[in-house]
Protein backbone atom coordinates (compact mmCIF):
# COMPACT_ATOMS: atom_id res chain seq x y z
CA UNK A 1 0.00 0.00 0.00
CA UNK A 2 1.33 3.68 -0.75
CA UNK A 3 0.84 7.10 0.05
CA UNK A 4 -0.75 9.61 -2.14
CA UNK A 5 1.89 12.52 -3.16
CA UNK A 6 0.70 16.14 -2.88
CA UNK A 7 1.27 17.67 -6.60
CA UNK A 8 3.48 21.40 -5.80
CA UNK A 9 2.85 23.95 -8.35
CA UNK A 10 5.76 22.29 -10.57
CA UNK A 11 3.37 19.79 -12.07
CA UNK A 12 6.83 17.28 -12.02
CA UNK A 13 7.75 17.98 -8.57
CA UNK A 14 5.85 15.75 -6.10
CA UNK A 15 5.68 16.40 -2.00
CA UNK A 16 5.33 13.61 -0.43
CA UNK A 17 6.05 14.11 3.20
CA UNK A 18 8.28 15.49 5.72
CA UNK A 19 12.29 14.29 6.11
CA UNK A 20 11.14 13.55 9.59
CA UNK A 21 9.42 10.96 7.61
CA UNK A 22 12.06 9.26 6.91
CA UNK A 23 14.39 7.89 9.05
CA UNK A 24 17.71 6.60 8.58
CA UNK A 25 17.12 2.96 6.65
CA UNK A 26 13.24 4.12 6.52
CA UNK A 27 11.09 3.99 3.18
CA UNK A 28 7.90 6.29 2.20
CA UNK A 29 5.89 4.68 -1.10
CA UNK A 30 3.92 7.01 -2.63
CA UNK A 31 1.86 7.46 -5.69
CA UNK A 32 2.97 10.33 -8.05
CA UNK A 33 0.62 10.68 -11.25
CA UNK A 34 1.18 7.45 -12.80
CA UNK A 35 3.98 5.66 -11.06
CA UNK A 36 4.33 4.62 -7.55
CA UNK A 37 8.07 5.87 -5.92
CA UNK A 38 9.94 4.26 -3.04
CA UNK A 39 11.95 6.46 -1.14
CA UNK A 40 14.68 5.76 1.41
CA UNK A 41 17.04 7.24 3.28
CA UNK A 42 20.53 5.75 3.38
CA UNK A 43 23.80 7.50 5.05
CA UNK A 44 21.61 10.24 5.90
CA UNK A 45 20.42 10.65 2.28
CA UNK A 46 17.55 10.19 0.32
CA UNK A 47 17.15 8.25 -2.77
CA UNK A 48 14.23 7.24 -4.77
CA UNK A 49 13.03 4.23 -7.23
CA UNK A 50 9.95 3.49 -9.23
CA UNK A 51 8.45 0.65 -7.68
CA UNK A 52 9.36 -1.58 -10.32
CA UNK A 53 11.79 -4.38 -10.41
CA UNK A 54 14.15 -5.31 -12.82
CA UNK A 55 12.70 -8.60 -13.36
CA UNK A 56 9.52 -8.87 -13.78
CA UNK A 57 7.78 -5.55 -12.38
CA UNK A 58 7.73 -6.81 -8.80
CA UNK A 59 7.03 -3.87 -6.04
CA UNK A 60 10.51 -3.82 -5.11
CA UNK A 61 10.18 -0.74 -3.16
CA UNK A 62 7.65 -2.79 -0.80
CA UNK A 63 10.65 -5.48 -0.09
CA UNK A 64 12.53 -6.10 3.29
CA UNK A 65 15.28 -3.94 3.75
CA UNK A 66 18.07 -5.98 4.86
CA UNK A 67 22.07 -5.85 5.42
CA UNK A 68 24.27 -7.54 2.52
CA UNK A 69 25.81 -10.79 3.18
CA UNK A 70 29.30 -11.03 3.18
CA UNK A 71 31.35 -13.96 3.11
CA UNK A 72 33.91 -14.77 5.74
CA UNK A 73 37.53 -16.87 5.17
CA UNK A 74 39.70 -18.03 7.96
CA UNK A 75 43.40 -17.84 8.14
CA UNK A 76 43.99 -20.53 5.75
CA UNK A 77 41.90 -18.84 2.84
CA UNK A 78 38.70 -20.75 3.06
CA UNK A 79 34.95 -19.88 3.59
CA UNK A 80 34.19 -19.29 7.48
CA UNK A 81 30.54 -18.31 7.72
CA UNK A 82 28.91 -15.58 6.94
CA UNK A 83 28.66 -12.29 8.39
CA UNK A 84 25.81 -9.18 7.91
CA UNK A 85 27.21 -5.74 6.52
CA UNK A 86 25.47 -2.73 8.00
CA UNK A 87 27.42 -0.45 5.59
CA UNK A 88 25.99 -1.71 2.69
CA UNK A 89 21.93 -2.61 3.16
CA UNK A 90 19.73 -3.95 0.32
CA UNK A 91 16.44 -3.94 -0.49
CA UNK A 92 14.85 -7.77 -1.42
CA UNK A 93 11.94 -8.02 -3.97
CA UNK A 94 8.81 -9.73 -2.26
CA UNK A 95 8.48 -11.67 -5.97
CA UNK A 96 11.35 -13.45 -6.59
CA UNK A 97 13.95 -12.25 -3.85
CA UNK A 98 15.96 -9.75 -6.58
CA UNK A 99 18.30 -7.82 -4.63
CA UNK A 100 19.58 -4.68 -4.85
CA UNK A 101 21.86 -2.15 -3.14
CA UNK A 102 19.64 0.79 -1.56
CA UNK A 103 22.11 3.27 -2.01
CA UNK A 104 22.84 2.58 -5.80
CA UNK A 105 19.60 1.01 -6.89
CA UNK A 106 22.20 -1.81 -8.72
CA UNK A 107 21.56 -5.50 -8.58
CA UNK A 108 23.63 -7.31 -5.58
CA UNK A 109 25.34 -9.37 -8.04
CA UNK A 110 24.74 -8.30 -11.44
CA UNK A 111 25.68 -4.84 -11.40
CA UNK A 112 24.30 -4.22 -15.17
CA UNK A 113 20.67 -4.64 -14.06
CA UNK A 114 19.22 -1.72 -12.02
CA UNK A 115 16.06 -0.17 -10.60
CA UNK A 116 15.04 2.93 -12.10
CA UNK A 117 15.87 6.23 -10.51
CA UNK A 118 13.61 9.13 -9.69
CA UNK A 119 15.12 12.49 -8.45
CA UNK A 120 14.72 13.48 -5.12
CA UNK A 121 15.26 16.18 -2.55
CA UNK A 122 15.11 17.65 0.77
CA UNK A 123 14.33 21.19 1.14
CA UNK A 124 15.88 22.95 4.04
CA UNK A 125 12.52 23.20 5.33
CA UNK A 126 12.24 19.71 6.10
CA UNK A 127 10.26 19.13 2.92
CA UNK A 128 10.55 16.17 0.53
CA UNK A 129 10.01 16.39 -3.38
CA UNK A 130 10.29 13.83 -6.14
CA UNK A 131 10.70 14.92 -9.81
CA UNK A 132 8.59 12.14 -11.97
S1 LIG B 1 9.84 -9.32 -10.06
FE1 LIG B 1 11.35 -8.82 -8.61
S2 LIG B 1 12.53 -10.59 -8.40
FE2 LIG B 1 11.07 -11.09 -9.90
Amino acid sequence: MSESATSAPDKQAWRVGASADIPEHGRLVVDAGDKTVGVFRVDGRLVAYENRCAHMGGPICQGLIVPAVREKLNEAGQLGGSEFDESDMHIACPWHGYEYSLKTGRHAGKKSIGLRPVPVEETADGDVYIHV
